[in-house]
């Protein structure tokens, strides 16, 4: 590891490196967008604002989970506050425009109908997949082959939602996925548990009772949430799988902000944990450079 590995303090904290962040990393290929056990019955629905993106999961009665852009037709509104819920129709809060689950619109009060059919308008679908018992999407139209699990992160087929928790918080995302992979915010695995990541933004506590998974959701570049959810092998797990996911989250919380206080006084971190973070950034330096070279 050299410094060169990592990212340079100014990547915390200007609102340019998030726009290229935005269209280089959330922008390509796939993403983890939930844990499949969210979408276990039908209406069930997410809305995610992902690296600049605004995601609207949605799964239909014939258990389809589909992915759309969280913007109406009508005026370019948000759809859905993000959160999750569940919902048969889609109902848009400022004018009405009411869509389907496949994203159809299907009615639209007389004042502000559209031109022409309902049939020609609808919400932008986007590239969706339940695999390995998540739901993954993509931003890309194009985006191409089938979402594969990085190495050492498990399937989480069979695992059950017990809960879920949104964080906000104000670091830049990449220091609360510094402090996920080292120092005090790390997750305390036991010698039968394991760690795993999954690119860029989803981390995962895993012991055999069930699993934390943590999506760490970039929202500007200042602004970030944590999606914490509990996933439990049975019923009888589910509360010391919550337990584990409230103390892990507060951890990640507290450190995350004195990591961003050190980048923003101009300081390193510490041995330990640039090491830990090395993988992480370079892969995030490489993508830039990329583009910069371009
Ligand atoms: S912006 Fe959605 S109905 Fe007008």
């Amino acid at each position: 590891m050299s410094d060169s590995d990592l990212l340079e303090n100014a990547a915390y904290t200007a609102p340019p490196v998030f726009q290229a962040e935005k269209k280089l990393i959330f922008g390509t290929g796939w993403h983890v967008a939930s844990p499949a056990a969210c979408f276990a019955e039908p209406g069930a629905y997410a809305a995610i604002g992902l690296g600049g993106w605004a995601l609207l999961l949605l799964r239909g009665e014939d258990g389809t989970v589909r992915a759309f852009t969280n913007v109406c037709a009508h005026q370019k509104m948000p759809v859905l506050d993000n959160g999750r819920g569940r919902c048969d129709l889609i109902r848009c809060r400022y004018h009405g425009w009411t869509y389907n689950a496949k994203g159809a619109l299907i009615s639209a009060p007389g004042t502000v109908a559209p031109d022409g059919e309902l049939d020609d308008y609808g919400l932008e679908p986007l590239p969706a997949k339940v695999a390995h018992g998540l739901v993954f999407a993509s931003f890309d139209e194009g985006v191409a082959g089938e979402p594969a699990l990085d190495a050492g992160f498990p399937d989480l087929s069979g695992l059950a939602l017990a809960g879920d928790e949104t964080r906000s918080l104000v670091p830049n995302w990449k220091a609360v996925v510094d402090v996920i992979h080292g120092g005090v915010a790390a997750p305390p695995v036991s010698a039968a548990g394991r760690f795993a990541w999954q690119w860029p933004v989803t981390g995962l506590w895993q012991e055999p009772d069930g699993a934390v998974l943590l999506m760490v959701v970039p929202r500007t570049f200042r602004k970030t949430e944590l999606h914490v959810f509990s996933l439990a092998a049975d019923p009888g797990a589910a509360s010391a799988v919550m337990s584990r996911a409230g103390e892990w989250t507060e951890r990640i919380m507290t450190a995350a902000i004195e990591r961003q206080q050190v980048v923003e006084a101009g300081g390193a971190p510490e041995a330990a944990l640039a090491a830990a973070v090395a993988p992480v950034h370079r892969r995030i330096r490489d993508m830039l450079a990329a583009q910069a070279a371009a």
